[in-house]
């Protein structure tokens, strides 16, 4: 069975030292805190050998770090580096050190300026003297930068790699230090060293992100044999990042892989960096971007919302509970929206509508969100509220005055024609159908409601609501609503939507 992934963090250095204003002391101790909340086992604080508060940070961070908790600091393969790094990880109780050269033959003939032996001579010194430093159990990563960039001479790293591990490294770490190629590339290279080396040792992987391949590399690597996945948070590194730890956390996560973190906190976690390095999420960035779960067309609108209490979404890789993330999928409407959306955020704005109405009323919401684009939610109530409410068409009501106990005078114009009938009825609404009858307009009442209203939610007084089906002369049921303050006023407005909705569709 596969090792459990093992997440070893880079915010702090690799990441950090990305920043445009890196992190003092009390910042880094804060992310270390968010770390520690996700439950993330292993951090690199820092590079103790780059400055004086790298050094304390680095210090202070294996001071106050769980037992449980794997303290590493970055150091080149100098004796210098390795001094202040092994110094200032010490008071943890689980200290590493990590420490790394160039090996790629580009790096090692144009950067550093020696030959592979000097290199691999180097390596092992460093390591050795790492060992010396820390001690019998000593737990020394070493990593060959430039590692992606070494399919030519492989053989060389895997026999550097081997004389590393006898010299004292417990972690092999393999850097894709510049994403230049395909993951395959790069994933192969890791099979190979993960064949060639003993089982006990832990072979780690690092990425960039400089193809936006980074995640897959890292997800891919771990399926070949790398446990160990070197990850930030919000994907902060240098340039385009490095590898983003929600992204492979979650990738992993569905892929069946049980995942040793507290993944309902990365949602939090990713507003609160993304605040702390002033880094912006991207709008549309995996899982945690703003719009990751909004949903604007028609189609994919309706699947949204038929499986939005499903764990599994037509839409969506995961429920965003998952994450921690408590907006629901969001529903924006433009043009290009449907009647699923409509109906769903105007029920969730607490306002009545049948998915009928919604379809009835799409083509003028469409037409207005063509003019600005996205169209904001109380737009489309105040367009709703009109269009349900007080529907324009040649019918117009003036008035319904009551003349006895069942006798009603109506008084309501259609079109150019004005007209005052009197009608007799079982109350307000059985009068005013008669005397539309008498009037030429007659129509089926298949369907009577009345319904208390929230006064609030309208904002015009109104308690009262009727709702109302007429079979139209199509043999179409249409629903019209009616609001007011009395409840025969609230019946006839019903009356009046429901003849102009039934004209329109003529
Ligand atoms: O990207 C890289 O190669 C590094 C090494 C120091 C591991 O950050
Ligand atoms: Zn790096």
């Amino acid at each position: 069975m596969a090792k459990l992934p093992f997440f070893y963090d880079i915010t702090l250095r690799d990441g950090n030292q990305s920043l445009k204003r890196p992190w003092n002391i009390d910042e880094k101790e804060e992310v270390f805190k968010l770390l520690m909340d996700l439950k993330i086992p292993a951090v690199e604080a820092g590079f103790p050998a780059s400055s004086e508060m790298d050094f304390e940070t680095c210090k202070r961070l294996a001071e106050i770090a769980p037992s449980n908790v794997t303290i590493s600091g970055l150091a080149r393969a100098v004796e210098n580096d390795i001094i202040r790094a092994v110094e200032a990880i010490s008071p943890a109780k689980k200290p590493r050190l990590h420490t790394f050269i160039a090996m790629s033959p580009f790096n090692m003939k144009y950067v550093l300026n020696k030959c592979p032996e000097e290199v691999q001579k180097t390596a092992i010194e460093a390591v050795k003297f790492a060992k010396s430093k820390l001690g019998k159990n000593a737990d020394i990563e070493f990593s060959a930068e430039h590692f992606g960039d070494c399919a030519e001479n492989i053989d060389f790293v895997i026999e550097t790699f081997k004389k590393v591990v006898k010299a004292g490294a417990t972690t092999i770490n393999l850097p894709n230090t510049v994403e230049r190629s395909r993951v395959k590339n790069f994933t192969d290279l890791v099979e190979k060293v993960y064949n060639a080396l003993p089982k006990d040792i832990n072979i780690s992987v690092h990425c960039h992100n400089d193809l936006g391949m980074a995640t897959a590399a890292t997800v891919e690597s771990y399926f070949k044999g790398a446990v160990q996945l070197e990850t930030a948070l919000n994907g902060l590194g240098e340039r385009a990042g490095n590898t983003n730890f929600y992204e492979v956390a979650v990738a992993l996560h569905n892929s069946g892989v049980d995942v040793p973190v507290d993944l309902s906190k990365i949602y939090e976690t990713a507003l609160i960096i993304e605040e702390m390095s002033k880094v912006k999420i991207y709008e549309k960035a995996p899982l945690i971007g703003p719009e990751a779960l909004a949903h604007r067309s028609g189609i994919h609108q309706d699947g949204a919302v038929k499986t939005k209490d499903m764990e599994k979404g037509a839409y969506r890789p995961i429920h965003p509970s998952l994450i921690g993330r408590k907006d629901d999928e969001k529903l924006g409407i433009t043009s290009q929206s449907g009647k699923t959306a409509l109906y769903e955020i105007i029920s969730r704005a607490g306002y009545p509508i049948t998915i009928q109405e919604a379809e009835r009323i799409s083509p003028t919401i469409k037409e207005a969100a063509e003019k600005v684009g996205e169209l904001p939610t109380r737009n489309l109530i105040d367009i709703y509220l009109k269009e349900v409410f007080d529907v324009k068409g040649p019918f117009h009501i003036l008035k319904l005055d009551k003349v006895n106990e069942n006798d009603y005078k109506l008084t309501f114009t259609h079109n150019e024609d004005r007209f005052e009938v009197e009608g007799k009825g079982n109350g307000p609404l059985d009068a005013c159908l008669n005397a539309l009858k008498q009037t030429g307009f007659e129509q089926k009442l298949v369907h009577y409601e009345q319904k208390a209203m929230d006064e609030e939610l309208l904002g015009s007084g109104a308690t009262a609501m009727t709702v109302i089906k007429f079979e139209a002369p199509n043999g179409k049921i249409i629903i019209a609503r009616g609001q007011d303050e009395s409840t025969a006023n609230a019946n006839v407005k019903a009356i009046f939507n429901g003849l102009n909705i039934i004209a329109k569709m003529q």
